[in-house]
C-alpha cells in the first residue's frame, strides 16, 4: 500500500506530460486536416470522348493493369494496349470486347465445366478477385453482380463468349 502511495505522483507527473503531449499533437491536427482545395472534378470514363479514352488508357489504365497482371504472371511486365485491345490497338478503333482474347464459354454450366482445368480455376480467380473489379472501378462503372444480375462491367466488357 505504501509503495502503491509512493510512485502515485510520478504516475501522475506522467499522465499530465501525456495529456499535454496529445493535446500538442492533437493542436497540430487541424492544421494538417485540413481539406485540400477543390480539385476539379475529373471527367468520368463514360463522358469522355475518344481522345481523353486513349489518354486515360495511356496514364491510368495501362500502368495499373501492367502491375496487377504482373503480379500475377511475370511475363505481363510488358503489357501494353495489344495485351487487351489486340488488333483494335492498331487499327485505332480500340473496340471492345476483343475478339483475339481466350473465349469464353457461354452459360454458368459449360463455365463450370471449363473452370475445372485448374490452369483456367487459376486465371479465372485472378480475373474475378482483380481483374473485373480493379478494371471497373478505374473506369467507374459497376461491376456485374451475378446475384442481381444487374451492373455495367462485366468479363464479356473484354472477353467473347462462345457463339
Ligand atoms: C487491361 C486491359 C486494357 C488495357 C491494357 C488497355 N485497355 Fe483500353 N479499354 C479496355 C476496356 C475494357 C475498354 C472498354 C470499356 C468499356 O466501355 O466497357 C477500353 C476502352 C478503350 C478506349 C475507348 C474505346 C471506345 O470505343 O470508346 C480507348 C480509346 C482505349 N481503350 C485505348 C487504350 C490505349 C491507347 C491503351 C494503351 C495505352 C489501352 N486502351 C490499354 C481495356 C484495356
Ligand atoms: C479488363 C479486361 C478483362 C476482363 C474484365 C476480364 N479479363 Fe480475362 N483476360 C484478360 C486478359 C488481358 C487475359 C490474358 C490473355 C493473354 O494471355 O494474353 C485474360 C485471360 C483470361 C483467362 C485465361 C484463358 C486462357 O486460355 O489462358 C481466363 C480463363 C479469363 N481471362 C477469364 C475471365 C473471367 C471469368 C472474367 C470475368 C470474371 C474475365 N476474364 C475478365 C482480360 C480481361
Amino acid at each position: 500500500m505504501g509503495s502503491v502511495l509512493r510512485i502515485l505522483p510520478t504516475m501522475r507527473f506522467y499522465s499530465v506530460a501525456l495529456i499535454t503531449l496529445l493535446a500538442a499533437c492533437g493542436g497540430s491536427q487541424p492544421e494538417a486536416k485540413a481539406p485540400p482545395p477543390p480539385a476539379p472534378a475529373p471527367t468520368a470514363y463514360k463522358d469522355m470522348n475518344l481522345d481523353q479514352r486513349k489518354e486515360f488508357m495511356e496514364k491510368v489504365v495501362l500502368p495499373e493493369m501492367k502491375t496487377t497482371f504482373a503480379a500475377f504472371e511475370p511475363k505481363f511486365a510488358d503489357m501494353n494496349c495489344k495485351s487487351c485491345h489486340g488488333k483494335g490497338a492498331e487499327d485505332g478503333s480500340f473496340e471492345m470486347p476483343s475478339a483475339e482474347l481466350p473465349v469464353l464459354p457461354n452459360t454458368p454450366e459449360k463455365f463450370a465445366e471449363y473452370a475445372k482445368d485448374p490452369e483456367h480455376a487459376r486465371w479465372s480467380k485472378f480475373m474475378v478477385e482483380e481483374v473485373e473489379p480493379k478494371m471497373a472501378n478505374l473506369l467507374q462503372l459497376k461491376p456485374f453482380d451475378p446475384a442481381t444480375k444487374t451492373g455495367e462491367f462485366s468479363c464479356m466488357a473484354c472477353h467473347t463468349t462462345e457463339k
